[in-house]
């Protein structure tokens, strides 16, 4: 949440950082700001999005080669300018801007009002700047009165402070809340996601928590809070730049629902061994004797992760026979869950920074698990603190409604239950060849889904005036409906309630009349024959029924509307099920006027508890 963008180099520095913050604008859309080093700190800021930001600096002209820059998703404070980074000390000579929660800001606070200092913001944050002021007028170099603030906070922090008096220098430090330092030539980028500089550079290093780097236009050095000398690990990233960018769409959003078949394919290159029927996972081999002896996996994850997981709570029982359990990080911890050495816990997670997500995975290496993560975005913290996992390969995501993350965890998914269950000898051969032929050709179908947008178009503007929806599946179309549900919801404010069609008779039915649609999910699997008996009980309460189905004759009788996906195997279907939702989301944002991709009051990362 937020977004962070620092520099210093030999360009202007203002066109650089507001390039990043247009990247990172997913982070969050509250307020942004830049604060440039020339002689003295100058800060433009501005409440709303980073388009009302550049409007204002329009009229600046911010003249200086180092800077730093940031969006805001508000936590302790309203999105006023008053309360946007980034923010100073009294005499004008630090700034600093921050992610993350300092949780003792208020005793800090009174402590340093108590000394004078004078507070221009509601935010945790700004007292960084102040302790860090307080820390120089005692005497300490900057690098030590970093440090003897930060060990004064309790939280987390992904920090970057500019000095009006060290040019082209900044410093950074990060606690539980990402930061990734882009390598150039003579200059250096400093960012809270890798998106935001990957346009000029890909050799980054990734700091981890507890260190702090000062980073100048000549190079990096690199400590701790406790420790000198810590060593560089430079690494380099392959991600295509374009696909940080929306091409010829009109949001991100939908740009990365297109762009599935491909991501699909990106998610199973090299893993799908076909000639040998195995499904290949490099990433899992290390712990592959591990694997062997667990008797349970726990998968755990937020939001679209959480539904995807739940996917593969199906998957694995059925392709694998381990016994799984699906859990919403952010309740993980707060139970007491029975995790043992011969527990596996699954972290699912787009960006790899979820806060309850990375908390879940800490809880459960302390209770010696196996951790494993199948996360998108290389580096990340939980990618690094997990024993073993699988990357997506769906390249960054942008628009903040997860669209093609979702499908490509369902995808690999697939995969890891495949690979578990040869591993354990327990999966047929020739089940495993179905599933992988199925995989193989998902791209394809997935391609004549999208082709067929012009079905789902037009149910989208029938129903453009709907105030609720309800969203139902069965078995493997369950998370599937939930997923639907979210998506609506959160990107065109329409009410919607996702159900296991199972449910419905147990209190949503009681909702339905004819001005409250349903969306049905009903490819013809094994509970179809169900799944149509349910359909049936809403038409006798006049509900409207949009039903996505693979059977091409399901007749207007039984549906309002019909949308027609190809058929796969039960296992693979919500790949292709899921589609048509994402698309009834989009259509409905943008026939209502919205931005699909900055959803209000959401941001794409959630690194706050
Ligand atoms: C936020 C995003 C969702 C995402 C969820 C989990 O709520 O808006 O799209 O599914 O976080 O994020 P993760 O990065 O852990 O998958």
């Amino acid at each position: 949440m937020c977004g962070i963008v620092g520099y210093v180099g030999n360009k202007q520095a203002a066109p650089v950082l507001m390039g990043g913050l247009r990247k990172l604008e997913y982070r969050g859309y509250d307020s942004a700001g830049v604060c440039i080093q020339n002689g003295r700190l100058t800060t433009v800021r501005s409440e709303g999005k980073i388009a009302a930001l550049d409007l204002k600096l329009a009229k600046h002209h911010l003249q200086g080669t180092s800077g730093i820059a940031h969006t805001r998703w508000a936590t302790h404070g309203v999105p006023e300018e008053r309360n946007a980074h980034p923010h100073r000390d009294c005499s004008g000579s630090v700034a600093v801007v921050h992610n993350g929660i300092i949780e003792n800001f208020l005793e800090l606070r009174e402590e340093l009002t108590g000394k004078g200092h004078i507070f221009h913001s509601d935010t945790d944050s700004e007292v960084l700047a102040h302790l860090i002021e307080h820390e120089m007028e005692a005497g300490l170099p900057a690098l030590q009165a970093i440090r003897a603030s930060l060990a004064c906070v309790r939280g987390t922090y992904g920090l970057v402070v500019i000095f009006k008096d060290l040019p082209q220098t900044l410093f950074t430090a990060r606690m539980g809340s990402p930061l990734v330092i882009g390598i150039g030539d003579g200059e250096h980028y400093i960012a809270s996601d890798p998106s935001a500089i990957i346009e000029h550079t890909r050799d980054v290093m990734f700091l981890d928590d507890g260190e702090i780097a000062c980073v100048s236009s000549e190079g990096i050095t690199l400590c701790a809070l406790d420790r000198e000398d810590v060593p560089h690990r430079i690494q380099h990233l392959d991600w295509e730049v374009e696909t940080a960018s929306r091409g010829e769409h009109a949001h991100f959003m939908l740009k990365e629902i297109m762009e599935q078949p491909q991501v699909i394919e990106n998610s199973i290159r090299g893993r799908v061994d076909l000639i040998g029927g195995r499904a290949v996972l490099g990433g899992l081999d290390d712990v592959r004797d591990r694997l062997k002896e667990i008797d349970r996996i726990v998968i755990v994850g937020c939001g679209s992760a959480y539904y995807a997981g739940l996917v593969g709570e199906y998957l694995i029982e059925e392709l694998a026979g381990i016994s799984v359990e699906v859990e919403l990080a952010s309740e993980f911890r707060y139970r007491k869950p029975i995790i043992t050495e011969r527990t596996a816990v699954l972290a699912v997670s787009q960006s790899g920074e979820t806060a309850d997500t990375l908390e879940a995975i800490v809880e459960a290496k302390r209770k010696r698990a196996l951790t494993l993560g199948l996360v998108n975005t290389v580096g990340s913290s939980i990618a690094r603190a997990t024993d073993a996992g699988v990357y997506n390969h769906a390249g960054p995501e942008i628009g903040v409604a997860s669209t093609k993350a979702f499908v490509s965890q369902m995808t690999v998914l697939s995969l890891i239950a495949v690979y578990l269950g040869q591993l354990r000898g327990f999966l047929p051969e020739s089940k495993a060849r179905e599933v992988l032929a199925g995989l193989h050709e998902m791209p394809e179908l997935v391609e004549k889904v999208l082709a067929n947008r012009g079905q789902v178009t037009r149910v989208a503007e029938k129903y453009r005036g709907m105030e609720n929806c309800l969203f139902l599946g069965r078995k493997y179309q369950a998370p599937i409906a939930y997923e639907g549900a979210l998506k609506l919801k959160e990107v065109s404010y329409i009410h919607a309630e996702g159900y296991s069609s199972g449910e419905m008779k147990h209190g949503p039915i009681a909702l339905i009349d004819k001005s409250f649609p349903s969306i049905v999910l009903c490819p013809q699997d094994s509970v179809y024959e169900k799944t149509c008996s349910n359909i049936s009980e809403l038409r006798a309460r006049k509900g409207p029924i949009i039903a996505v189905t693979t059977c091409g004759s399901m007749s207007h009788v039984q549906a309002d509307d019909v949308i027609i996906v190809p058929h796969t195997m039960e296992a693979l279907q919500p790949i292709l099920t899921v589609i048509p939702l994402q698309l009834i989301a989009y259509e409905a944002a943008v026939a209502r006027g919205l931005d699909p991709d900055k959803p209000r009051n959401l941001a794409k990362s959630v690194t706050v508890e």
